[in-house]
């Protein structure tokens, strides 16, 4: 078993050697204080459908609309989310068992491992820290290999220090974004729309920019575990890790740059990004508004954009990638894309105020989901700019 690799692709894991000494990120906090709690406030942390109303809401979604069990789809779902379920064998008797409510010894085995508890932790110290190697096939699909016995894998050189661990330089933490494309490029499902495509859409930009670079923030000079063994501690450079997305509010202003050709009356809206935005997700939006204002102030029109990738049913209504007939469109803001707005001729408007707002899930889709929690329902404000018209 030991050189296989398990391909994150398939539902079909690999029994994911935990060793169970490494299974709560508590334990790191001992010595690694700060990266703990601020993963503790990424969304890596809330991965789990047990910590994230939109991705549970999904999962159900999803099954209701494909005739599977919820658990099934969890399954598929967790090679990402929760990468080390220990599900092995996800047959049609267990999901004929399920929806007609039957418990059977196999269910309940298998159940058991879906509820495991250091899953809720989601994609947390262990997973990334203890991956040994990283392949990706000619078709772009990655498969990795868990590292085995007291082995942590990180960017330095070995460490005589850690001793509750032995520690492993790896590649893939101090180069290229491979470590994050694991799941941040490939299938969600089965569906050929239910895709994740950051890793392509930045390769076709053509940065030298890595994920880390902008998510994890610059490097700053520290001690790694400053509690232990401080004679012999050494300098290192380390990343903070919050994992930086779409709750920051510093991140979403940075994104667009926004700027007015008076002559043309036009907008004009650059992504300073090196992937898509909205980029990831298929039910992310990112909406654009542009009120016009007259000389007293009032505003007496507003002008709406909406951008994003819209996945259809059969029956021409808005869905989720995974579930999805077919892709009506998608105007998302290429990597550096500079979009052009033609101003509507309002009579009277002396200004323009233009206020760009990001959705983490589309308003329509958050219906249908039946997701109320404003954490994920409410728009944040990205950035707003005003104009004179003439
Ligand atoms: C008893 C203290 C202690 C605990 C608990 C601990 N570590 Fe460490 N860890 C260290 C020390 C000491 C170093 C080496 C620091 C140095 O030399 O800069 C280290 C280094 C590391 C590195 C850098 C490895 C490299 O070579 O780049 C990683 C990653 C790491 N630890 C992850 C973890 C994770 C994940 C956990 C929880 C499963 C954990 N540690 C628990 C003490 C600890
Ligand atoms: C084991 C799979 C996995 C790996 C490896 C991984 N991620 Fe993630 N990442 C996820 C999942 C799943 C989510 C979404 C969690 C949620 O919200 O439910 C996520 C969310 C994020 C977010 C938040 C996005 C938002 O909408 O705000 C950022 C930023 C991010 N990851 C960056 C990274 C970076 C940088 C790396 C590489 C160092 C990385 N990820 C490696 C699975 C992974
Ligand atoms: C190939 C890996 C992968 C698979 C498989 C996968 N996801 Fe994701 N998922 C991610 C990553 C990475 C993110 C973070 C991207 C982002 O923030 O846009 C994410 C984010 C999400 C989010 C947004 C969560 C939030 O907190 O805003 C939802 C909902 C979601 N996934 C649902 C699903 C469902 C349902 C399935 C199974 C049908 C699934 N995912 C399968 C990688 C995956
Ligand atoms: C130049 C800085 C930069 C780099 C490099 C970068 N990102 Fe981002 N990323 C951003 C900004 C800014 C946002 C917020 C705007 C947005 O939502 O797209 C973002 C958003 C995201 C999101 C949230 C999903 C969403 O709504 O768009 C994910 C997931 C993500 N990035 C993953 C990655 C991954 C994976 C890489 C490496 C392949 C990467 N990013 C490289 C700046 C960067
Ligand atoms: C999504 C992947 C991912 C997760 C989850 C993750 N790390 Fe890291 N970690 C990284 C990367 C990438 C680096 C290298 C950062 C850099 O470029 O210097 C790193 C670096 C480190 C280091 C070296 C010092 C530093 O902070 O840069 C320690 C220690 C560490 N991580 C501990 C942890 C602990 C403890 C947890 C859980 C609470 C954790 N990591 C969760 C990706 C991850």
């Amino acid at each position: 078993m030991k050189n296989l690799y398990f391909i994150l692709i398939l539902p079909i894991l690999l029994l994911a050697n935990i060793n169970s000494q490494f299974q709560d990120p508590k334990l790191c906090s001992a010595c690694h204080k700060d990266e703990y709690n601020s993963w503790k406030k990424s969304l890596h942390y809330k991965s789990h459908d047990s910590k994230n109303e939109l991705y549970k809401a999904s999962i159900n979604y999803v099954a209701s609309r494909t005739n599977k069990a919820r658990e099934e789809i969890l399954v598929e779902c967790a090679t990402c989310h929760n990468p080390k379920i220990e599900v092995v064998n996800m047959d049609q008797n267990y999901t004929f068992a399920k929806l007609f409510d039957i418990q059977t010894s196999k269910t309940k085995q298998i159940d058991e491992q879906i509820g495991a508890d250091h899953l809720k932790n989601g994609v947390s110290c262990y997973i990334c820290h203890r991956i040994d190697d990283i392949q990706e096939d000619k078709n772009g699909k990655y498969s990795i290999k868990w590292l085995h016995g007291n082995d942590m894998a990180g960017p330095f050189e070995s460490s005589s220090r850690a001793e509750f661990h032995n520690t492993v330089q790896r590649e893939y933490f101090i180069k290229g974004d491979k470590l994050c494309l694991i799941c941040h490029q490939g299938q969600g499902d089965n569906n050929k729309f239910g895709q994740y495509n950051t890793g392509k859409e930045t390769q076709a930009s053509k940065t030298t920019k890595r994920c880390v670079d902008c998510h994890m923030g610059e490097p700053k000079e520290a001690v790694n575990a400053p509690h232990i063994a401080t004679n012999q501690a050494e300098i290192r450079r380390v990343r903070s890790h919050l994992f930086i997305g779409s709750q920051d509010k510093k991140l979403l202003e940075d994104t667009f740059n926004i700027s007015f050709n008076q002559a043309q009356k036009k907008l004009i809206i650059e992504n300073k990004i090196s992937h898509n935005v909205p980029t990831g997700f298929g039910g992310r939006v990112v909406e654009a508004t542009i009120f016009y204002i007259a000389k007293n102030k009032d505003i007496i029109s507003t002008q709406t954009v909406a951008f994003k990738a819209k996945y259809i049913l059969a029956n021409g209504k808005e869905t989720l990638s995974y579930v999805a007939n077919g892709l009506e469109s998608d105007n998302r803001f290429k990597p550096f894309e500079k979009k052009e707005i033609a101003l509507h001729p309002i009579k009277g408007a002396e200004q323009i105020k233009v206020a760009i707002y990001y959705h983490r899930i589309s308003p329509n889709l958050a219906l249908d989901l039946g997701v109320i929690d404003g954490e994920f329902t409410d728009e944040k404000l990205m950035i707003e700019r005003i104009f004179n018209l003439y």
